[in-house]
């Protein structure tokens, strides 16, 4: 089952999944967070880092696990989620870099690099994963087709996700065409999900979502299977929702 938790715009997704995260940092001595990138969680991470700079929260003894990146473009790329990352976050706050692990993609042995990042995954237990989801479903970027018990890999991105990313390149031709992503199964290891959905142009991702049939077609379908996720939902993605 999943919590749905639905409000009115952006903002108040963002000041309610903010709340969510620095209760999950407050709760844990060593908190270990599952991060993503992408327009969903930049409004969230804004307000985490309002809560630092009033000093209520301190990102010190947190350790972060990313879902994923783009193969085929440096870490100083402005669209690498490692640069969107440092950008749109931990420069911002008391994060020590050691504790930061994003999946890297750019070496020459992809599988050796799933591997390492899947490894290091199997080590830890993370307490809160944070998600955004694809126009398709996909969550991370286990597109559909995606088997449920998959693990770190290298995928092809679909071409619509190609094209739903466009708008941060120059030209359809700079989009990445593979990424290195945590496969659904990681995803499900987590002890508490939090998915955020916003916009018109994710409603129809809701209806299905939320017409609770479990399918490979619709990746983040799956969650329904989840003891603990909640979905924050605004008023423009609810639209559809009869
Ligand atoms: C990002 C990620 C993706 C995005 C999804 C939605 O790390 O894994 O699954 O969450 O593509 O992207 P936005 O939030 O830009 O609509």
């Amino acid at each position: 089952m999943l919590k749905v938790i639905v409000v009115k715009d952006y903002a108040e997704l963002s000041k309610k999944g903010a709340e969510i995260i620095a209760n999950t940092i407050k709760e844990n001595e060593k908190p270990i967070l599952g991060l993503a990138t992408g327009s969903s969680p930049i409004g969230t991470y804004q307000e985490l880092i309002k809560m630092h700079n009033e000093g209520s929260l301190s990102f010190k003894n947190v350790s972060s696990y990313n879902l994923d990146e783009y193969c085929g473009i440096s870490i100083e790329h402005p669209q690498s989620y490692y640069y969107f990352m440092h950008e749109q976050l931990f420069n911002h706050v008391d994060m020590d870099e050691a504790n930061v692990h994003i999946p890297s993609a750019s070496g020459q042995d992809l599988e050796a690099d799933c591997k390492k990042y899947n490894d290091a995954l199997h080590q830890v237990e993370i307490d809160l994963q944070l998600l955004g989801i694809g126009s398709n479903g996909h969550i991370g970027f286990n597109e559909p087709g995606t088997p449920f018990d998959q693990e770190t890999f290298v995928v092809k991105l679909a071409e619509g996700t190609r094209q739903d990313n466009k708008r941060f390149f120059n030209s359809i031709d700079e989009v990445p065409t593979h990424a290195m992503t945590m496969g659904i199964n990681n995803i499900m290891q987590a002890k508490k999900i939090l998915m955020l959905i916003s916009g018109s142009g994710k409603a129809d991702t809701v209806v299905r979502l939320l017409s609770g049939e479990i399918t490979t077609d619709f990746p983040a379908s799956i969650l329904h299977n989840h003891p603990d996720c909640t979905v924050i939902i605004d008023e423009a993605a609810y639209a559809k929702i009869k």
